[in-house]
């Protein structure tokens, strides 16, 4: 088989990326290990960026989203007992669309479909060969039998765990890693959401968030040791738990009921640079990882994917090679930033285990100011509503 791009994972950023440059005209192939199924199952962050909303558009995969997503022109931020609301509008001029990552997902899945993009699903042991050269490849196995893609170039949409990075030799890439020391127990209830904003919260008892789904969908997190398991999280231990983090309002109004799904995500700072290697490039989960707070991890995928969709037009359709010299660079700009953000943001709200008393009184002094400084605020609103690409 021939292809322009070879595609390798068929999460968010592999699906935009393809759906993309379906749009331009450039013919691609997506493989992914898993099933459709399997890709659908996974319970990830909802807080899309205004320039993601858009890329999903422009991919013919946001009508729904525009349709159901909630939008929020701002949070709460909740310690000491008091919440304080940041009002991203009236900082930004700009709001975020609440909207599960899977539905997003599950948007692109059904748009690939309608336009006839192939994805191979299952597809194992996938491996990426002469990428440093003018002709790449990529092999896989699917039903026993041994393939070949033939591409022009292969983009590594396949996340974290994924085959892609791992097949670049460890003397042309750097990494940089932060792992913190605990972990978010998270979960999803058919209740309705406590506030119609997200709540934030910081507390001696570590950290907890208050997201949803939808208006009768909630999300839930609580901070929760490195390590823990979801067995040790009853539905009582866990609302309990949440209680206990929430101001009295909260937890006067806090409605419960039993859990559709429980997940424990670690939380890890990572950047591997560059994000090009001659006709490989790495997008999203491959190139790096944020730590949930401020729920970035899909908004940076699709930034990367608004860079490489770009840069591949350009070099079909204007025959210029400006975009692909220069993806990674531009990529790694915007990235930084955000992991800058998600990095603070998990500093200032989570208990850490070896920072004492005065880190504490530390986080008290910086979230007292973010509540009375308007440049604070501002600061803090727009990096949440996403910075510009
Ligand atoms: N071969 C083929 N596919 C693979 C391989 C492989 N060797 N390894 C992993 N994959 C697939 C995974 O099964 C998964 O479906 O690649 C896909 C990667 O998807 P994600 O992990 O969702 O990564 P990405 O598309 O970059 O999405 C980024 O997802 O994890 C969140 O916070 C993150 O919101 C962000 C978004
Ligand atoms: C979520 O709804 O899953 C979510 C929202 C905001 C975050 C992180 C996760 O900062």
């Amino acid at each position: 088989m021939r292809t322009q791009v070879a595609i390798i994972g068929a999460g968010p950023s592999g699906l935009l990326l393809g759906q993309l440059l379906h749009k331009h005209g450039i013919d691609n192939v997506i493989l992914e290990a898993r099933t459709g199924d399997y890709v659908l199952g996974r319970v990830r962050a909802g807080v899309v960026e205004k320039g993601t909303a858009d890329l999903l558009a422009e991919a013919g995969a946001g009508d729904r989203l525009k349709r159901e997503g909630l939008v929020h022109d701002g949070a709460e931020i909740s310690f000491s007992g008091e919440r304080h609301r940041i009002d991203f509008r009236e900082l930004t001029g700009k709001a975020v669309v609440v909207y599960g990552q899977t539905e997003i997902t599950r948007d692109l899945m059904d748009g690939r479909k309608a336009t006839g993009g192939k994805t191979i699903y299952e597809a194992a042991d996938v491996s990426l060969h002469d990428f440093d050269g003018n002709n790449p490849k990529v092999r896989y196995r699917k039903d026993g039998v041994e393939h070949e893609v033939a591409c022009d170039f292969i983009a590594g949409c396949d996340g974290y765990h994924g085959i892609s990075r791992r097949s670049v030799p460890s003397s042309s890439i750097k990494t940089f890693e932060r792992v913190y020391p605990f972990g978010w127990m998270g979960l999803l209830s058919e209740t309705p959401p406590v506030s119609h904003e997200l709540i934030y919260i910081h507390h001696t008892r570590g950290f907890a968030l208050c997201s949803m789904r939808s208006p009768t969908r909630s999300r839930y997190y609580v901070q929760c040791d490195a390590g823990d398991m979801t067995e040790n999280w009853s539905d009582q231990r866990f609302w309990d738990e949440l209680k206990a983090r929430l101001d009295q309002k909260g937890r006067d109004e806090l409605v419960t009921g039993p859990s559709i799904e429980k997940t424990i995500a670690p939380l890890r700072s990572f950047v591997a640079e560059p994000m090009r290697f001659g006709r490989l490039f790495l997008a999203g989960d491959a190139a790096h990882i944020v730590p949930p707070t401020g729920a970035k991890g899909l908004n940076l995928a699709a930034s990367d994917i608004h860079y490489l969709s770009k840069a591949l037009a350009e070099h079909y359709t204007e025959k210029s090679s400006a975009g692909i010299d220069g993806y990674s660079t531009r990529a790694l700009a915007r990235v930084w930033k955000a992991e800058r953000f998600s990095w603070w943001m998990t500093g200032l709200l989570h208990k850490f285990p070896d920072t004492g008393e005065f880190g504490e009184k530390m986080q008290l002094a910086e979230l007292e100011y973010l509540v009375s400084s308007k440049s604070a605020a501002t600061a803090l609103a727009e990096n949440y509503v996403g910075l510009p690409y």
